[in-house]
């Protein structure tokens, strides 16, 4: 997984080339990786899509998505006209159509002979999930005359819409490929921070000893984004906070802080760990479900410079709706590590900032020495893993405030990843282009992972459908609906994130 491999000949074809991922995040990623010098010489683009577009049209669309997007200005030309050189369009009367996958297949030979692509493939799946199904039954019919080379499948999420429709999809993709040759995105295990929480587990033995229910108090992982729903009102109604974030982002973030050391650092290695926490996951009942997921709908308000009218208004979304935009959740991982422990769970969208956090706080030390004469409890240790913005990782700790009484403060450790290494990481989707062109899956979502984690969802799903209760309202701008502060707060505790007023708070205590 860590080691530099030098990346294959290969045409990359993205289905849904017209479509917003692609231009906001595909192409400049490949960009990206040229400017890196990541990219291999013999290489290709092809955009596959419905819109009827010549290769010159393409050629323009990706020009204007690398200026707009590139995570790396000024754009350098030159480099943006060689990727171009090699930039190709076929139009798709529609995605499961046997003529325009034909055309694709022929060009597809052209290229191989003019860009010495060596006939690999990599068949990237950027379109709306309806469409999954029919381009996966074209692209298994599809041959290559040439020996030894791969043809891989990047598949974005969601990947599926509960358990069923997954393994339906499992079955139809293994049908004509094996599973080394499935590539499933969960994007934020691209995000540099995310990687990162590995080797900060596995590589400082600071941690593990105290890594477990009886030193860490439990567990916080927060994904809030500013914005609303905006123009994906239609996959978004059929989806949900749930589906959307947590049965994949947020889950994948559970599964890295929780898992147990893999054996090695091969995907094999690492996935079979991930998905033994997802599998140790205490299912949730009925009851279960009303007591431990809130469910929220952001109303009508301000967010950012902007008001929205609600999440019932906006463009795409039925009237009555009763999709959730905002989740927080207590679940509980039952095995030896984490017996007993919560972990907190929350995302929304219309929340007051944008930022992924998770946030480990640690038990309180065992005896009340300060807390006897302070007047406040002194505050537990944090440790704060910041995914976003602003890449990096604090540990809270307690401070003596110099001077002659004895005040405590709560103090940061910090560890910034651009102050540290002086660079913005790359783009997650720069990462995972390159591992699937590479053919390491160990940033990629196995089949069984995809699994587990419905297996948590379903019920969950289910339990909500057969409820008359419908998601409670919440004003943009704020940290979703008040249940979703009394979930925390009924055991006692808060929710925290990097900006929370601890961090200014003095404690008096008077000897
Ligand atoms: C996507 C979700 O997977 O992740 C979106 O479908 C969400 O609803 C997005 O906005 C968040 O990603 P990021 O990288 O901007 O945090």
């Amino acid at each position: 997984m860590f080691i530099m491999q030098i990346t294959p000949p290969c045409a990359l074809v993205i289905f849904g080339a017209s479509g917003d991922l692609a231009k906001r995040k595909l192409v400049p990623a490949i960009y990206g990786l040229a400017k890196e010098k990541l990219l291999p010489q013999n290489f290709a683009l092809v955009g596959f899509a419905r819109s009827e577009m010549s290769d010159e049209q393409y050629r323009d669309d990706c020009r204007q998505s690398v200026r707009s997007f590139a995570r790396v200005k000024p754009v350098d030309e030159g480099l943006l006209e060689w990727l171009l050189a090699r930039t190709y369009y076929v139009a798709a009367a529609d995605y499961g159509d046997e003529r325009s996958h034909k055309n694709l297949n022929d060009r597809l030979g052209e290229i191989d002979r003019v860009h010495q692509t060596a006939g690999n493939r990599l068949f990237y799946l950027s379109t709306p999930p309806g469409q999954f199904e029919p381009i996966i039954g074209r692209l298994g019919r599809q041959t290559s005359d040439a020996a030894n080379t791969f043809r891989r499948v990047v598949i974005e999420k969601p990947f599926g819409a509960d358990l069923a429709s997954a393994r339906e999809l499992n079955t139809l993709l293994h049908r004509d490929f094996d599973e080394n040759s499935v590539f499933r995105i969960d994007h934020f295990l691209g995000k540099e921070t995310v990687q990162n929480l590995m080797v900060m587990r596995f590589a400082n033995s600071i941690f593990e000893p105290i890594w477990n229910y009886k030193y860490i108090d439990h567990v916080q992982v927060t994904v809030s984004e500013t914005l609303g729903v905006g123009s994906r009102g239609e996959y978004y109604d059929r989806s949900g906070a749930l589906r959307d974030m947590v049965q994949n982002h947020l889950f994948q973030l559970v599964a890295l802080i929780a898992m147990e050391p893999p054996v090695s650092l091969d995907a094999l290695s690492i996935r079979d760990e991930k998905v033994k926490v997802y599998r140790a996951i205490r299912p949730l009942s009925p009851v279960n479900v009303d007591q431990q997921v809130v469910r929220g709908q952001y109303g009508v308000g301000k967010i950012g410079d902007g008001r929205t009218g609600g999440y019932l208004n906006e463009r795409d979304v039925p009237p009555a709706s009763r999709t959730e935009t905002f989740v927080a959740m207590k679940v509980f991982i039952d095995n030896w590590r984490w017996s007993g422990m919560p972990f907190y769970l929350r995302t929304g969208k219309c929340l007051p900032d944008k930022l992924t956090e998770v946030v480990v706080r640690f038990r309180s030390p065992p005896l009340t020495l300060f807390q006897k004469q302070c007047q406040s409890p002194v505050f537990p240790n944090d440790l704060i893993i910041r995914v976003q913005p602003e890449e990096g990782i604090s540990w809270r700790l307690n401070g003596k405030v110099p001077g002659g009484q004895m005040s405590i403060k709560s103090v940061a450790l910090d560890f910034s990843y651009k102050e540290t290494f002086q660079v913005d990481p790359p783009d997650a989707y720069e990462r995972l282009i390159q591992d699937s062109m590479l053919g390491d899956q160990t940033l990629f979502i196995r089949a069984d992972e995809v699994d587990a984690a419905w297996s948590v969802i379903d019920p969950i799903e289910a339990a909500w459908a057969a409820s008359k209760n419908v998601p409670e309202t919440y004003e943009p701008g704020t940290w979703g609906p008040p249940k979703a502060q009394q979930l925390i707060e009924r055991d006692g505790r808060r929710w925290l994130h990097s900006s929370t007023e601890e961090a200014e708070a003095i404690i008096a205590c008077p000897i």
